[in-house]
């Protein structure tokens, strides 16, 4: 039997940073240790690590280490740069590295994103509830659950609350090609809590949204902009035109640190592509020409509310983005303040 403490998603083990592999999930439950630039950079670029928050607490953890270990500071720069950009899409990672360089104890600061991380995903559940009815039939995409935050997940903790809470929930989840986050970690994280989840193929979003009653679609993100427009796990840009489509609401839970306030609009936010071999599998031919953008931007017009750790944030968001910048930090909020 799994223990929660099993599937930490990212945990500090002294001389190492530690981590489930969700590369090898749901079927094989490993851990792993991650001690040099090269294995930090390794689990964040191969998806063993993966998830906007997840790869900031990671990242502060291995950026903490890595002063420990590098006397030499032009050493110590090098390595803390390689880690920031072992991905470029998801804004936590770079965001969680400089607040750990900015800070006198490392360490420490590496443990308090952490700790708020997690105050954090309870928040963004708590604010989530008003939008789930008694009955609701929701859809997700992509993988929003505690091994994406290391938290108790942001889109998926709060479909996960509002089960507690008494909502009687069906979620239809996108199995999301081509590395199957939906399928292979959505999909378990839900049956775990004992949510009714059903997995569609990324091409059925809309026939689902048409014949099944969706309510609502909920989803995460790993970079928004000052405008709204939102980098999420590709895919998600169709499944938000089609709830468009069927007048369904689409929401955005993210925390804060998932906002890019130095970022306009979505033009700005960079894309990741990834290797040709995780599209071709049954490609004709194992040279075949393969774009693979590992995220797609959701325009800020097709996004009903942002679900973050001060509650709803919704349009105008050009006002209502840029004032969150002014919100006092988590760890000076009571809990329900
Ligand atoms: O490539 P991944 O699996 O790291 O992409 C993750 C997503 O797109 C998630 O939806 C996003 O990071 C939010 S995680 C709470």
């Amino acid at each position: 039997m799994l223990s929660d403490e099993d599937l930490d998603a990212v945990r500090f083990a002294g001389d190492a940073v530690e981590y489930v592999d969700q590369r090898l999930l749901p079927h094989t439950v490993e851990r792993r240790q991650a001690r040099t630039v090269e294995e930090l950079e390794d689990a964040i670029r191969t998806l063993a690590v993966r998830g906007a928050p997840a790869i900031g607490v990671f990242g502060a953890y291995g950026v903490a280490l890595l002063r420990s270990a590098l006397q030499d500071d032009a050493a110590f720069d090098a390595a803390a740069a390689r880690v920031r950009n072992a991905r470029p899409t998801a804004v936590n990672l770079a965001w969680a590295v400089d607040r750990v360089r900015g800070s006198a104890d490392m360490l420490a600061e590496a443990r308090a994103i952490h700790d708020e991380q997690r105050a954090v995903d309870a928040r963004i559940g708590e604010a989530a509830l008003e939008l789930f009815p008694k009955d609701a039939t929701v859809l997700t995409h992509c993988n929003t659950g505690p091994i994406a935050t290391a938290g108790g997940g942001t889109a998926l903790g709060a479909i996960v609350r509002a089960h507690r809470a008494g909502r009687h929930l069906r979620v239809f989840v996108d199995e999301t090609r081509p590395l199957l986050q939906g399928s292979r970690l959505t999909q378990f994280e839900l049956n775990k809590a004992g949510v009714d989840a059903t997995l569609i193929v990324d091409g059925a979003a809309a026939l689902t949204m048409q014949r099944c009653a969706v309510d609502l679609v909920i989803v995460g993100a790993d970079r928004i902009a000052r405008n709204g427009d939102t980098a999420n796990k590709i895919g998600t840009y169709g499944v938000a035109i089609a709830a468009a489509h069927h007048g369904i609401p689409f929401y955005v839970a993210a925390p804060r640190s998932t906002f890019d306030f130095s970022i306009q609009n979505g033009a700005d936010i960079p894309i990741e592509e990834r290797p040709a071999d995780e599209v071709r599998g049954s490609a004709a031919h194992r040279d075949a020409a393969v774009f693979n953008p590992a995220f797609d931007i959701t325009p800020g017009r097709l996004i009903a509310a942002f679900v973050t750790e001060y509650g709803l944030v919704r349009p105008p968001y050009a006002d209502s983005i840029p004032a969150l910048q002014d919100r006092p930090n988590i760890a000076a909020l009571a809990p329900n303040a």
